[in-house]
């Protein structure tokens, strides 16, 4: 318990807790609330493709943190240093959108970059992503800040 005072406890639970979920059936509490909250059962956070050439493991693609009500995912993308520059992440970039658009029917993909990473920046170019804003120093890397860049895509303005 951390507070204690005139009749206010917080007191912490394990999620989920049955004098909670009571509270939660006000819809005017939940649609301020993450979506996640709404699910009746587990539904994935992440879904993960390993990339393979020939036969060889080279990278990984995801759809992250997805949001099934909102339709929204981010994209996380990386391939082996020796395999890249070869249009295999360009490739799979494609692939991606294609599944989250057509087949889960997702609405927005997100993706976060380090102000820099050239072939990043060149894959969101070119899939159509638009910049979407930038948080200042977000992102320590070898001793120093870096900026990162939000983009986002919808699925209206993706033409393959
Ligand atoms: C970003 C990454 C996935 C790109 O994958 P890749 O397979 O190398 O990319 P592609 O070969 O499809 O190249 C895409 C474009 O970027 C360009 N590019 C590749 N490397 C480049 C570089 N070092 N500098 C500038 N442009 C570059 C390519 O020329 C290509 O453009 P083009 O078709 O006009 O020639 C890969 O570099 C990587 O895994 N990086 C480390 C992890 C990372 O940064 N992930 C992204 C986080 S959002």
């Amino acid at each position: 318990m951390i507070i204690a005072k005139n009749g206010l406890k917080l007191i912490r639970h394990e999620e989920p807790d049955p004098n909670i979920s009571e509270i939660l059936h006000d819809p005017t509490i939940l649609e301020n609330l993450s979506e996640a909250r709404s699910y009746t059962a587990p539904m994935p956070a992440n879904i993960c493709f390993r990339i393979e050439k020939d036969n060889k493991v080279i990278g990984q693609i995801c759809l992250k943190s997805i949001k099934w009500i909102n339709h929204k995912a981010g994209i996380s993308l990386f391939i082996s240093k020796k395999h890249q520059a070869q249009g295999h992440g360009l490739q799979t970039l494609r692939a991606i959108i294609e599944y989250a658009f057509k087949r889960l029917n997702l609405y927005r993909l997100e993706a976060e970059v380090i102000d820099g990473n050239a072939p990043s920046l060149k894959l969101l170019e070119k899939t159509g992503f638009t910049e979407e804003g930038r948080l200042r120093e977000a992102k320590y890397v070898n001793g120093e800040y870096k900026d990162l860049l939000r983009f986002g895509l919808l699925r209206k303005e993706y033409s393959g």
